[in-house]
């Protein structure tokens, strides 16, 4: 579980972190959409990575709800990938289970960036009511925890559905200036701690481009330009 601070007051590891500088890994050694080829840096995390990381996690979120039962709640649209894929992991697990999970599904989608700076706001400007979330284990799926305002206004917007436990699980964390790994918002379940760099693909956009990049990827000076929106 995340948030854990060891005694000596070191954060204890609760993810994969990729260090600053990271290489990554060579585009041409993997595939990429023709459309995309020469507006990314490199690989970060190559899409096997990622399946194999969630397998884990869908292991930890088995064990952490217990037989009650869960709400996945999907951010849309960046958490579509994680969540398809989580999701799968959690129905296989259960088939074996003697008392599986009971599982049911919702979707809310939010807005709060444009280009690859933060808004600083959010807007709720889809899904169903959320009424139906009452007295429920709730279990957020988002892409990506950035400076951790997103996930903390969707925080307190979901206080008043008087959900039974809200949990969150987040693809990335990212370490910037204004949230450290240490100090700051953590969700309860990361799959990877990156860089502070633009990332993209497994449903991460750029101005709705990238999502269907199978690997994150750093999106380069190129890229930016090239999809930037147009004013
Ligand atoms: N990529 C895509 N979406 C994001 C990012 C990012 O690096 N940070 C916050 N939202
Ligand atoms: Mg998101």
């Amino acid at each position: 579980m995340s948030k854990q601070i060891a005694q000596d007051g070191e954060r204890v590891r609760d993810c994969i972190v990729i260090e600053d500088g990271a290489s990554g890994y060579p585009l041409d050694m993997f595939c990429i959409p023709n459309h995309y080829q020469g507006t990314l840096d490199r690989i970060l995390i190559p899409g096997g990575l990622i399946k194999d990381r969630i397998e884990r996690l869908a292991q930890d979120i088995v064990r952490d709800f217990s037989s009650e039962g869960m709400v996945a709640l999907c951010v849309l649209k960046g958490g579509y990938k994680f969540f398809t894929d989580l999701l799968d992991r959690i129905k296989q697990m259960n088939s074996h289970m003697e008392r599986p999970l009971p599982l049911a599904v919702d979707f809310i989608r939010l807005r709060s960036y444009v280009d690859d700076q933060s808004s600083g706001k959010i807007e709720v400007i889809g899904g169903d009511s959320l009424e139906n979330l009452k007295g429920k284990n709730v279990l957020i799926v988002e892409d990506i925890v950035d400076t951790g305002r997103t996930m903390e206004r969707l925080l307190d917007h979901l206080k008043q559905f008087e959900c039974k436990m809200v949990k969150v699980a987040s693809l990335c964390v990212k370490r910037t200036v204004r949230r450290t790994a240490i100090v700051g918002y953590r969700p309860d379940y990361t799959a990877f701690e990156l860089p502070d760099e633009f990332i993209v693909g497994y449903a991460l956009d750029y101005n709705e481009m990238y999502r269907d990049l199978n690997h994150v990827c750093v999106v380069n000076e190129v890229g930016k330009k090239k999809y930037a929106v147009q004013k």
